[in-house]
């Protein structure tokens, strides 16, 4: 058994010290073996443009934020996936990081842009992959690749057992999507998204909380009300994921026909 959860708050767009100290406030006394944040939780979502992005963003090697994080893992014994603005050089990516008592483990750069997101985040060529910690391996996505059924079924190819899945939704078909690929796939799935909007010069963009944990089979354990601060932790049987039987005679996994599927990969 293992314990896992996410963190649903609400971040201030640009208060990178605020949010910070929100989030680490809130798990300071967390019980948990992963807990997954929203994206882009630091920084804040509705970038203006490129150079916001470029004076927010941080290296994660020279990070004050990721050396919070560690610290707090440490403290906590914790895992930790959050999303966080990374500048590398003179790319910018909208990431996922894996956090732990050791430091930074992995960097999952978000390959699906959404939206306006494509002016001023560089597109993630980081490949799909999992990481084991504590006997499970986990898989990282970011919001909107929830779209697109590939990353999920490529993440339990590699025998992912949780997808843990930083978010900030806009639309409203993420949380019923979930149930969908941990169904197909047999994983569980942690979405953690935010709530509140940003409001910008620019624009407002209203983000809609629900951050959930569903297990195989697509069966919900939790979901969020949509605006309010929650953090959720449940014990979870991570060797579920690990049956992909759906009937006596069919494996969600053995049952696949690649050869068939040439234009997935195209
Ligand atoms: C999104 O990918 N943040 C909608």
């Amino acid at each position: 058994m293992i314990r896992v959860g996410y963190f649903q708050f609400r971040p201030l767009f640009g208060k990178v010290e605020r949010n910070l100290s929100r989030a680490l406030a809130a798990l300071a006394d967390v019980h948990a073996d992963i807990v997954v944040l929203p994206e882009l939780p630091f920084t804040g979502y509705h970038f203006a443009g490129r150079g916001e992005v470029m004076a927010l963003a941080e290296d994660p090697a020279r990070s004050r934020t990721v050396d919070a994080l560690v610290r707090l893992c440490r403290h906590r014994d914790l895992y930790m996936v959050t999303g966080f603005a990374e500048r590398k050089r003179d790319k910018a990516y909208n990431s996922a990081l894996l956090i732990g008592p050791q430091g930074l483990v992995h960097t999952y750069r978000k390959m699906h842009l959404f939206n306006t997101e494509k002016d001023y985040f560089d597109s993630g060529d980081t490949p799909l992959s999992v990481q084991e910690l504590r006997g499970v391996k986990i898989g990282m996505m970011v919001c909107f690749d929830w779209a697109f059924p590939e990353v999920a079924r490529a993440l339990a190819l590699q025998r992912a057992d949780i997808l843990c899945h930083p978010a900030n939704l806009v639309l409203g078909f993420c949380q019923r999507s979930m149930l969908t690929r941990c169904l197909e796939n047999q994983v569980y799935a942690i979405t953690a998204n935010r709530h509140g909007s940003d409001l910008r010069p620019h624009g407002e963009l209203k983000f809609t909380g629900r951050s959930q944990v569903v297990a195989p089979g697509g069966r919900l354990l939790q979901r969020a009300p949509a605006q309010r601060e929650l953090l959720y932790v449940v014990e979870i049987d991570p060797t579920l994921a690990r049956d992909k039987a759906i009937t006596a005679r069919n494996d969600l996994i053995a049952d696949r026909r690649p050869q068939f599927y040439g234009e997935l990969a195209r």
